[in-house]
């Protein structure tokens, strides 16, 4: 097996929460024993209701908030314990764009600025004539213009403002990059060509997606690994093509029997599952699931299930699969 680009290893990231003076803390599990390993070159797709641990994950393993425990290694090494000197390159090989386009650019930022700003930091001694070229050959990969440049955000679409963030990140020649719900602010006609340019911005660049969403249509076309979670748990993981054939785990199925568009760009809204998401907070006990589980039986609500492979590269978590 070609190794992956990132293996994570029991990565927890768990939020103390007070809710006034007199309370104790209380501890929200946001990411609770991850396990997942990220080929290179793929899109690898994080799918959950509202509240699962998606973003909370993405933004650990980048290293933007600290970890409670575990393990991130990308190209061999566990990059959560460098200190900042160290961890410098990769900074640079790791990027992430956010949901909301309207919010992550600087309004009083000309385009060139917003896009060229990282060179000086991560490319020491780069010429601004190399600066201008770098810029204008994103702009054209991300389906813009070079003129685009000596505009400010605000004269931009969301799309056109996505399209620029997602130029921010690549003008940085990473390896990986973090979409976390990149085209769910977009209208659905914007959604489709921004889809179709990070795809072949993909393979032009020999990129690495971990591409959040709620949308499972949005997976079937775009993904080639998946990862459904659940109140911080990872409950299903495998290629896509093996978890759509075979969904095990009762939650994944669930999501996929209420997401039945086969057309990605005709509903944006997000998956209905039958009953509440229960508390992070104080979350059901034995496995998360059971309440809403129609296959649950009384050792649900007892054991805790184990993270086991059922067959090759397919995890799951659930004590009788589907
Ligand atoms: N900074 C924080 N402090 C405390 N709790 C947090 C913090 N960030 C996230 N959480 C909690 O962690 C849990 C997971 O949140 P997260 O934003 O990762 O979910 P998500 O799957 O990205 O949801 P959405 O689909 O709504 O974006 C939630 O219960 C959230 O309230
Ligand atoms: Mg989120």
């Amino acid at each position: 097996m070609v190794e992956p680009l990132m293996t994570i290893t029991n990565l927890k990231k768990h939020f103390a929460l007070k809710k006034n003076v007199f309370s104790k803390n209380v501890i929200v599990k946001a990411v609770d024993d991850v396990n997942l390993e990220i080929p290179r070159e793929s899109i690898f797709a994080v799918v959950g209701e509202s509240g699962s641990g998606k973003t909370t994950l993405g933004r650990t393993l980048m290293k933007l908030i600290p970890p409670t425990a575990g393990m991130v290694s990308m190209d061999g090494k566990d990059i959560l314990t460098l200190d900042k000197k160290a961890f410098l390159p990769y900074r640079r090989k790791m990027q992430i764009v956010f949901q909301d386009p309207y919010n992550s650019l600087h309004p009083r930022k000309l385009v060139k600025t917003v896009i060229g700003e990282g060179l000086k930091i991560h490319f020491k001694g780069i010429s601004e004539m190399e600066i201008r070229d770098k810029i204008r050959e994103v702009l054209l990969q991300v389906g813009l213009r070079e003129e685009h440049m000596f505009r400010y955000p605000h004269e931009f679409s969301g799309g056109q403002r996505q399209r620029i963030a997602f130029a921010r990140a690549i003008v940085l020649e990473p390896e990986f990059i973090v979409l976390d719900e990149p085209t769910s602010a977009l209208d659905v006609s914007v959604q489709a060509m921004v889809l179709k340019m990070l795809q072949e911005a993909r393979a032009q660049n020999a990129l690495t997606y971990l591409f959040i969403t709620h949308n499972l249509s949005i997976v079937d076309y775009f993904a080639n690994h998946l990862a459904v979670m659940y109140l911080g748990r990872v409950v299903e993981t495998g290629s896509k093509a093996e978890i759509f054939d075979h969904p095990a785990h009762p939650y994944t199925r669930l999501l996929m029997n209420s997401n039945p568009i086969p057309d990605p760009f005709l509903k944006r809204e997000k998956q209905v599952v039958r009953g509440e998401i229960p508390s992070p907070i104080h979350p059901p006990s034995g496995c998360h699931f059971h309440p809403r589980c129609p296959f649950a039986k009384a050792e649900c609500k007892e054991q805790e299930p184990q993270y086991r492979e059922i067959s090759s590269g397919h995890f799951i978590r659930c004590h009788f699969p589907v």
